[in-house]
């Protein structure tokens, strides 16, 4: 297992989870996912969401648990959707809370619509001591989603030395048999 990244994502449906879960097989490092005490579900919560996201409201996050302390791992990437065209709230009480511990960030937005969403990634580096240093921004299901994926693995495996974990279509990592 890769110990010097890190993935950390928030994800109210599972898109950006999936999103990271596929990032995480294909670099084989950790992925811990962010929860807050929120409900976040149904219409009222998708109600409760967009109105943090516009107010930048943020609530207590859970606790993560990581195998080292944030500061040690040489990259950590961070997974978010997009809500009303900000980083998800829960991302961002993270980020206030946690932000100055992370050295490298990497950046994973996912978003419903064509938009790109760069400015987000500008809102996120507010919360670091240093801006991030990749990103990518995806709509799941879309068709440059694979490639736009894989651009950003390969960037990061430039960076890092991580080797590459070749991916299956459903986007598990090939067993040793299937390369
Ligand atoms: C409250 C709320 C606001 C959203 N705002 C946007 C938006 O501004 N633009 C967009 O393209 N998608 C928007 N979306 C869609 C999500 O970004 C998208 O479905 C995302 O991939 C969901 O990720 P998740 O399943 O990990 O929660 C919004 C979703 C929610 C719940």
């Amino acid at each position: 297992m890769n110990k010097d990244i890190l993935c950390i994502c928030y994800s109210r449906t599972g898109r950006t989870k999936r999103v990271m879960e596929e990032i995480a097989a294909a670099l084989d490092c950790e992925l811990a996912i962010l929860t807050d005490r929120a409900k976040r579900d149904g219409a009222i919560g998708w109600l409760r969401c967009g109105l943090d996201a516009m107010r930048k409201k943020t609530r207590a996050i859970r606790q993560i648990h990581t195998q080292r302390p944030l500061s040690e791992y040489g990259l950590v990437i961070l997974g978010t959707p997009v809500w009303a065209g900000r980083c998800a709230s829960v991302m961002r009480a993270f980020l206030k809370r946690r932000g100055y511990e992370l050295g490298s960030v990497a950046y994973v937005i996912t978003h419903g619509s064509d938009e790109q969403y760069r400015a987000v990634f500008d809102q996120m580096d507010l919360y670091l001591l240093q801006p991030h240093v990749a990103e990518v921004s995806l709509r799941p299901g879309s068709t440059g989603y694979v490639f736009w994926r894989d651009q950003f693995l390969r960037t990061v495996a430039d960076r890092t030395g991580a080797e590459l974990r070749p991916l299956t279509e459903d986007g598990t990592a090939q067993s040793e048999t299937e390369r």
